[in-house]
């Protein structure tokens, strides 16, 4: 099945409101009147009540609960843009003009979420929070990758019993809940625009088989579901506020809380270096955000991208 169809079908009958007839859906969706079916039947899995009448075609009578953007707004300084479904909320907010600064990109669901080192990120419909903080802050290039940070320690101050995956992902019970994407773009040293997108896996059931080991969701970990729109809008007041602070005073302020949130320190760790790999034990955060690890008595700072922690998620 083209998942995208799946969405857009959604689409359809959302801005419609009324009955659509299959004939209708399949040639403006360019698919036979079965896939037209399978769609639909697959979208009921997800939640979705879709009434069928033979001479009329399908009427959505119910979505899970959705994301509210004017009651999301009450967090945001900026505007909210919001989708039913998109690409990705990194796109959306990179491809757009004349955004106010602290603005909100948020999705039901991302056709083709984008994760780190060029990985895709799963994001089904109405299960989790798949959104992007659009920002214009006046810092140099090298102080970017701190806000990461900042956004992991916002999650995980509203994350029960969360954990932090040096630099940036946030864990429940030893599996990835959380993973953050952020993108800039800077003309010379300053930055002019920085996208922080943040995927929290909410209300999902289950994970593709090849994620099952490392995924998790706030679900699966409490037995008990969440409302997504409560939680974005503890996610963005925790993080404007963080934000704020870290743009007056930098990182520092942050770095106890942080190290005891941090899953990472105190285990051995591999270092990869031009192909090498060293192992050592991650002993602290430094001030500017950097992971100090212990090898033979001496003491150096790495980057992310470089380590790979032992017994969280991929190298045991
Ligand atoms: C990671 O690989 O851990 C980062 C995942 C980031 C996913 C979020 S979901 C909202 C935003 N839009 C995207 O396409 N990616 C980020």
């Amino acid at each position: 099945m083209v998942i995208g169809v799946k969405y857009k079908i959604l689409d359809l009958l959302t801005t419609q409101g009324m009955y659509i007839s299959g004939e209708k859906l399949s040639k403006e969706l360019g698919i036979s009147r079965n896939a037209v079916w399978k769609n639909i039947k697959s979208l009921k899995k997800d939640g979705y009540v879709i009434e069928a009448a033979k001479s009329r075609g399908y009427r959505l009578c119910f979505s899970p609960e959705k994301i509210n953007p004017q009651r999301l707004k009450a967090a945001v300084p900026g505007n909210v843009y919001y989708y039913v479904t998109t690409e990705s909320t990194n796109l959306e907010a990179k491809r757009s003009m004349n955004t106010p600064n602290k603005s909100v990109f948020i999705a039901e669901a991302q056709t083709a979420g984008r994760g780190r080192l060029g990985r895709a990120w799963t994001s089904p419909p109405v299960c989790g929070i798949w959104m992007s903080i659009y920002l214009e802050p006046e810092i140099s290039a090298q102080v970017v990758s701190q806000l990461t940070l900042i956004a992991g320690l916002a999650v995980s101050r509203v994350i029960p019993k969360s954990k932090i995956k040096w630099p940036n992902d946030v864990l429940m019970g030893g599996k990835k809940v959380c993973g953050i994407l952020t993108e800039m773009s800077a003309e010379m040293d300053r930055v002019s625009r920085v996208i922080v997108g943040i995927g929290i896996n909410v209300n999902n059931r289950l994970f593709p088989a090849e994620l099952a080991d490392k995924a998790t969701s706030v679900y699966l970990e409490s037995g008990k579901i969440t409302d997504r729109e409560e939680l974005a809008k503890s996610v963005l007041n925790e993080f404007f506020c963080l934000y704020d602070e870290f743009l007056s005073e930098g990182l520092a302020p942050f770095i106890e809380e942080y190290s005891e949130k941090c899953a990472t320190l105190g285990r051995e760790v591999i270092i990869i270096r031009k192909g090498e790999q060293e192992a050592a034990r991650a002993v602290g955060i430094s001030e500017n955000g950097e992971l100090i690890i212990e090898r033979d008595g001496i003491r150096e700072t790495v980057h992310s991208g470089e380590v790979s922690v032992r017994g969280l998620l991929g190298y045991n």
